[in-house]
């Protein structure tokens, strides 16, 4: 067959139209960056758009003692991307003083293993507290003033009101950043920074000391007003009952993005900020969750007071499909693209790469992925070893090697994701003038209906993984990436031809960018719709009617 790039030559366009100098002499689209065209993102490494099959290490793993228990975990998932901390402690253990040992050990192993780092920024926040912060910092509550309830007691977690605790965090992670562009700069082993972990407060809703009471009598800042496009009065007035956790989002939102803008001035890599999630669907009291970080409903205010982060990215720990779909969807926007830096590392969780690569996701990492002996359950599983690790690996392997072309096509072409629901419902996907129906009920062979040949019910059922994931090349064309799942396409409109059938069914890869064949489905393989084992496989599927 042919080519089927159509998409090649509207890259090249876009990164060729946007080049330009970029300080020092270095051209912007060498160094990573998110692009967005008509609600469609890509990260783009090295020229071209690319995926994140990561996998985040355990909080303590960002030592040198460490990494030999992360690496084997990174190889055996086929991941690309490490994320890993770099804790302000460690950096700065006395102000003013800097040690960069672990940062430099890390990126010499990382391109040893061949494998990029999105490196994770652990120091006023930290699950909103103080922890990685150095001693000088998290001792210091004169200096450095942590939150005071509305009953006076005071919390763990710092204020983001004082101009001292900015600044001290803003000097370093300049430094932080300096360091990476003078030793990375060139490689790029470095590709994203996440600013601070899963800020805000637990069990107070902002900073009711005098400095925020005063604060919070004035007016709404113009740039908030205007970018709401609201009216103008007290934090009260104009926003009601939600005017306390809006305040503090508005405040910890505008120190991230200094922070993050700071940085971006030494090295103008791609960052961003993860949020410990608030319910997506129903009202909840933000005093039972980390008010003040990116949960879903402040999503506005962080895009108008921190333009320097790139995304908000959820943290996902929701194990039953529909919250974790809903979450999903409250992230994935056109001014925020769909990037999950953390997923529970329990097997039920990996169906869900079908629903973030097929919605334009960029990035998929599930948490706690090293050997030093921890597991996060009941977030994640309960025990990290190989066997833990397969769910994910079986998808990273067999996805890492049409990532990139992927990622090309999901920028440029429609896409569809869906991940195995709890029940084992059908879905059904609209694309174009077909429609998809994916089962997770049936046999590889024959119809669960066929009443004349006794059945068992399928082992699918009781499988924790399946998905699948469409793009669309042509009006008949399509890529089709899934997992334990049965696939049937169908007209939208029934009645505008006599039947449906396959033209080609080729199983494949990409080389180069083009579509290489490497089998055709047909007979049993395709008769009873396009049946996925639990090896997953890269489909290309000419639809036809007769
Ligand atoms: C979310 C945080 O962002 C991580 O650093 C880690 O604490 C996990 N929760 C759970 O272990």
């Amino acid at each position: 067959m042919g080519s089927i790039r159509p998409w090649a030559v509207p890259i090249v366009l876009l990164l060729s139209s946007s080049l330009g100098a970029c300080g020092r002499g270095r051209p912007d689209t060498e160094w990573p960056r998110f692009v967005e065209r008509n609600g469609r993102h890509a990260l783009i490494v090295d020229g071209a758009p690319f995926l994140i099959l990561g996998a985040q290490a355990n909080n303590s793993s960002n030592y040198p003692s460490a990494l030999d228990d992360v690496w084997p975990a990174i190889e055996r998932l086929h991941a690309n991307t490490l994320e890993i901390p770099v804790a302000w402690e460690q950096l700065e253990p006395a102000e003013g003083q800097f040690d960069f040992a672990y940062v430099d050990e890390l990126l010499r192993q990382a391109r040893a293993h061949d494998i990029r780092l999105v490196l994770l920024w652990f120091a006023t926040w930290k699950n909103t507290a103080p922890h990685y912060a150095p001693s000088w910092v998290k001792l210091d509550n004169a200096r450095f003033p942590r939150i005071i309830g509305k009953d006076g007691r005071i919390h763990d977690a710092l204020s983001p009101l004082f101009q001292e605790t900015l600044d001290a965090d803003r000097r370093a992670f300049r430094e932080l950043m300096r360091h990476l562009r003078a030793v990375d700069g060139d490689r790029r082993t470095v590709i994203m920074v996440q600013v601070e972990n899963e800020p805000g407060v637990y069990g107070s809703v902002r900073d009711y000391s005098p400095t925020a009471e005063a604060l919070f009598a004035g007016a709404v800042p113009d740039a908030l007003t205007a970018a709401l496009g609201g009216r103008s009065g007290t934090w009260t007035g104009v926003f009601g009952e939600d005017a306390d956790e809006f305040f503090h989002a508005w405040h910890v939102a505008r120190f991230i993005g200094q922070v993050a803008a700071d940085g971006r001035e030494e090295y103008p890599l791609p960052m961003y900020a993860n949020a410990a999630l608030r319910d997506p669907v129903r009202d909840q009291d933000p005093m039972s969750y980390a008010s003040g970080g990116p949960t879903w409903n402040v999503i506005e205010i962080y895009k108008a007071a921190a333009p320097a982060l790139a995304v908000l990215a959820p943290d996902m720990y929701a194990r039953d499909h529909a919250t974790a779909v809903a979450h999903f969807a409250r992230y994935n926007r056109k001014d925020n693209p769909l990037l999950i830096v953390e997923i529970g590392n329990d097997a039920e969780f990996a169906r869900f790469f079908f629903h973030v690569f097929g919605n334009n996701g960029v990035g998929f990492s599930p948490f706690g992925m090293d050997f030093t002996g921890y597991a996060n359950f009941p977030l994640g599983a309960r025990e990290v070893n190989p066997q833990a690790l397969e769910p994910f690996a079986v998808l990273f392997e067999a996805f890492a090697p049409v990532a990139r072309d992927w990622a090309r096509i999901s920028f440029e072409h429609p896409t569809w994701g869906v991940a195995k629901p709890d029940d084992n419902a059908m879905q059904t996907v609209a694309l174009g003038r077909w429609t998809a129906t994916v089962r997770y009920d049936q046999w590889e062979f024959g119809r669960s209906e066929w009443t004349w040949l006794p059945q068992e019910p399928s082992p699918l059922l009781d499988r924790e993984s399946g998905g699948a994931m469409i793009a669309e090349l042509g009006e008949d064309e399509y890529l089709v990436f899934a997992q334990n799942a049965r696939i049937e396409f169908a007209l939208q409109d029934s009645a505008a031809a006599n039947g449906v059938i396959f033209d080609r069914v080729e199983e494949g890869h990409f080389t180069a960018g083009e579509w290489v064949m490497d089998r055709v489905w047909n007979g049993d393989q395709t008769d009873y719709g396009l049946n996925f084992t639990a090896r997953p496989r890269l489909l290309r599927v000419t639809l036809a009617t007769y």
